[in-house]
């Protein structure tokens, strides 16, 4: 189920509460010009998104707590038939308060000349500087003007401040609401693997692969791919950010998808699977895959209330290094090798990020010093990984690596739920193990 007006509601009462006198300025997202006069498809800001459920480009939702009778104001795109018959159905004024619940609505032109009256009685502006081009001239325009008037007004808000933190940390504690949705997002996207892995074989596209992937995305009735989707055969995998999909899937080789859907209502999946093309591990495939599930499935039950991103993360680096000073692949005592990270020409990235409205979610992972303690309701995908190519040059002291390892790049991703006696495992309906992924 959608996620309903009355939690929409909920959110926008916390954030009000959390604001203390500031008022908050929260823009929606614009529509992006692809090419020419065509535009991306409209992706909202997941900030207003969170706080308003309102899926229109343009518009600017202000959260007044010093008006408490009308402390949720939208400015919207006013109905016009004409544009509407181009660009599809608005809400308008009168669809933003009765079916979004804005204590009062004005059409978008109108902000410049009301964001001032508007504001006026706020301790302090919440606006993230440097993100809303269109908008932060007429926030800046509005403080100044309190600023020139306050010596006879007698007030004007004190300071400019990042709404990010507080709506940031509301985002990172999902409700069960959200976790049902991510759930959502999670059987889908782990359903998509489960159909690519049955079409593989040799000599199919990369493309086809994706093709397959984002079909039952779409006939599922999400929005579509999260984020571009990677089908990397072979060597195509040691590029973490692969996105050409045009290879043709080889023999012997193994593939790599990272793919996950996007909801309509934005909640998303993210999923790594790796496998033989032919349905068969060679030696040191199924060697490094067997490491790489290993660091995995350490790292995923290091999950638990009161552990750490960090923690995490170093929980996978440290099977990592010692599965490949095993294999001979790293050569030395691992706790130097892991504090001179003389491993990263094989393992370059972090094991995982939350996973929310966002794919790589908002929330802080460290505040100064202090690593953010995991806490029932966060989300994070965990999703080590090997990638052994020439790119990277080996670091000093490291063997020089075989032929025989090239072109082999493994990762293993999972979106993972934070609970209160350790954990669940979102994706697990997509498998890993490699019985199952070999026929
Ligand atoms: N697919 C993006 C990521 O795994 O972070
Ligand atoms: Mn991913
Ligand atoms: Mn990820």
């Amino acid at each position: 189920m959608l996620i309903g007006p009355e939690t929409f509601a909920a959110r926008r009462a916390r954030f009000l509460e959390r604001l203390g006198g500031a008022a908050a300025v929260i823009p929606a997202a614009p529509l992006v010009t692809h090419h020419a006069d065509v535009e991306y498809p409209f992706r909202q800001n997941s900030d207003f998104w969170y706080l308003t459920g309102f899926d229109e480009p343009d518009a600017v939702a202000l959260f007044l707590p010093h008006c408490p009778e009308n402390p949720f104001v939208l400015f919207v795109e006013p109905k016009d038939p004409t544009a509407e018959v181009w660009n599809g159905r608005r809400w308008g004024c009168e669809g933003a308060v009765e079916r979004f619940g804005a204590d009062l609505a004005h059409p978008r032109s109108e902000l410049a000349q009301r964001l001032g009256d508007y504001l006026k009685g706020a301790e302090g502006i919440a606006f993230r500087v440097g993100r809303h081009p269109a908008v932060e001239p007429l926030v800046l325009q509005a403080w100044a003007g309190q600023l020139d008037r306050a010596p006879r007004s007698g007030t004007a808000a004190l300071g400019l401040v990042a709404p990010c933190p507080l709506l940031h940390a509301l985002r990172l504690r999902k409700g069960p609401e959200e976790l049902e949705r991510l759930r959502e997002a999670a059987r889908i996207s782990a359903a998509a693997h489960e159909l690519a892995r049955e079409v593989v074989r040799p000599g199919l596209g990369e493309r086809q692969v994706q093709a397959v992937i984002e079909q039952h995305f779409l006939e599922q009735g999400a929005r579509g791919p999260a984020y571009g989707s990677i089908v990397a055969g072979g060597d195509n995998a040691c590029v973490l950010h692969y996105t050409a999909n045009s290879a043709e899937l080889r023999d012997g080789d193994l593939l790599l998808i990272d793919a996950g859907c996007s909801l309509a209502d934005y909640y998303n999946g993210d999923i790594t699977r790796t496998f033989p093309v032919n349905g068969r591990f060679t030696g040191e495939q199924r060697a490094l895959y067997e490491l790489v599930l290993a660091a995995q499935e350490a790292a995923v039950a290091a999950v638990r209330p009161g552990a750490t991103a960090e923690g995490v993360h170093d929980t996978a680096v440290r099977v990592l290094v010692e599965g490949l000073l095993e294999l001979g692949l790293l050569v030395g005592d691992p706790g130097g090798i892991i504090e001179r990270g003389a491993y990263r020409h094989l393992y370059m990235h972090r094991t995982g990020h939350w996973l929310g409205l966002d794919v790589h979610d908002v929330g802080a992972y460290r505040l100064g010093e202090h690593h953010v303690a995991l806490e029932p309701g966060m989300v994070l995908t965990v999703e080590p990984g090997l990638y052994v190519s020439d790119r990277l040059p080996v670091p000093e002291g490291q063997p020089v690596i075989a032929e025989r390892w090239k072109g082999i790049g493994i990762r293993i991703e999972d979106d993972v739920a934070v609970t209160e006696r350790g954990h669940e495992n979102l994706t697990a309906a997509a498998l890993k193990a490699p019985a199952a992924l070999e026929r």
